[in-house]
């Protein structure tokens, strides 16, 4: 068993501009569609947090190493950060699974120019 780590922090401006400058094609590259239906709930607050499933995504990359993110050729839409009831994320991976994770959790936060996410993961 190891434990491993990642964490990123993003300006949110640079999200906002990839969004406006690129759109669809920029959404539709990075996030799934429960993804954008989340952060588009959010009204005028959606950039924070389309910064913050930036961050996450960047983040489980760091986590799980370039070897494994590699070996499994993941890709941005493969990793799916969802809310429960309560408001926590929790991680989903699409398509794809990782047979070295055996346990993996994300804590996220935002304000007004700032995302961030750490993961913690516990490998075989
Ligand atoms: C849940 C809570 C901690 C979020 O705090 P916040 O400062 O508004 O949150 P931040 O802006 O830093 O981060 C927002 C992220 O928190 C995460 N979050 C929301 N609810 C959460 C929960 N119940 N558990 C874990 N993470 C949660 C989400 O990922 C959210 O981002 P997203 O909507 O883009 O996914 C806050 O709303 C709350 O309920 N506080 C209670 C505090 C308390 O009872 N303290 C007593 C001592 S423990």
């Amino acid at each position: 068993m190891k434990i491993t780590c990642g964490t990123d922090i993003i300006e949110i401006k640079r999200i906002k501009e990839s969004i406006e400058d690129l759109g669809e094609k920029f959404l539709e590259r990075v996030y799934t569609k429960k993804e954008i239906a989340y952060c588009e709930s959010k009204k005028k607050q959606k950039y924070q947090h389309y910064a913050a499933r930036f961050a996450a995504k960047e983040a489980i990359f760091k986590a799980i190493s370039s070897k494994l993110s590699n070996k499994y050729d993941i890709g941005w839409k493969d990793i799916e950060v969802i809310n429960d009831q309560n408001g926590r994320p929790h991680i989903n991976f699409l398509n794809i699974k990782i047979e070295e994770i055996d346990e993996i959790d994300i804590s996220i936060s935002h304000c007004r120019e700032y995302a961030t996410a750490n993961v913690v993961a516990i490998l075989k």
